[in-house]
């Protein structure tokens, strides 16, 4: 098999990776999901049983508004979510307050770009303005 051309997308990942993500962000996005919300939503983002709804390719996040969701992960959601049509109705526990916006729009962007999610980064911004607007009624 001629590998040829997955080596040349490879490097052409590689390089925009490097242009558009500093290394340092991705690490510590990947470090807070694997301290905070792997727990509930397991390694891969494929949640569990009836009680975690799946990040990994979330129709959620795909139809969901940015704000809405950096709103619902840190000052917590409850109620009925239908995840890849599976229906949940759990509550997610407010983010600790130990974790800063640039904390925050590193691991949502982490999700984001990650576990099969195409939705694109948050900035720090956009979690300053959207905490501004408060939980969720
Ligand atoms: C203590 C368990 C727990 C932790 C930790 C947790 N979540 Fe959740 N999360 C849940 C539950 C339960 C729901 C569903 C809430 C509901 O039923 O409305 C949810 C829902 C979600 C949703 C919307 C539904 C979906 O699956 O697309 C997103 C996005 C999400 N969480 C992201 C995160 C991120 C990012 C973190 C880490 C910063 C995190 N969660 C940490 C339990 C948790």
């Amino acid at each position: 098999m001629d590998k040829k051309p997955f080596i040349a997308l490879f490097i052409c990942f590689a390089v925009a990776g490097t242009v558009y993500t500093s290394a340092q962000d991705v690490n510590n996005g990947k470090k807070i999901y694997n301290e905070y919300c792997k727990t509930c939503h397991q390694d891969n983002g494929q949640g569990l049983g009836v009680v975690y709804p799946p990040l990994a390719k979330s129709d959620y996040i795909s139809k969901t508004d940015k704000q809405t969701i950096i709103r619902e992960v840190v000052f917590g959601k409850v109620g009925k979510v239908k995840v890849n049509g599976k229906e949940f109705n759990g509550m997610m526990m407010p983010l600790p307050p130990k974790y800063k916006d640039k904390d925050i729009s590193d691991v949502i962007s982490y999700v984001f770009t990650n576990f099969g999610n195409k939705k694109g980064k948050v900035t720090e911004k956009e979690v300053t303005a959207a905490k501004k607007k408060g939980k969720i009624k």
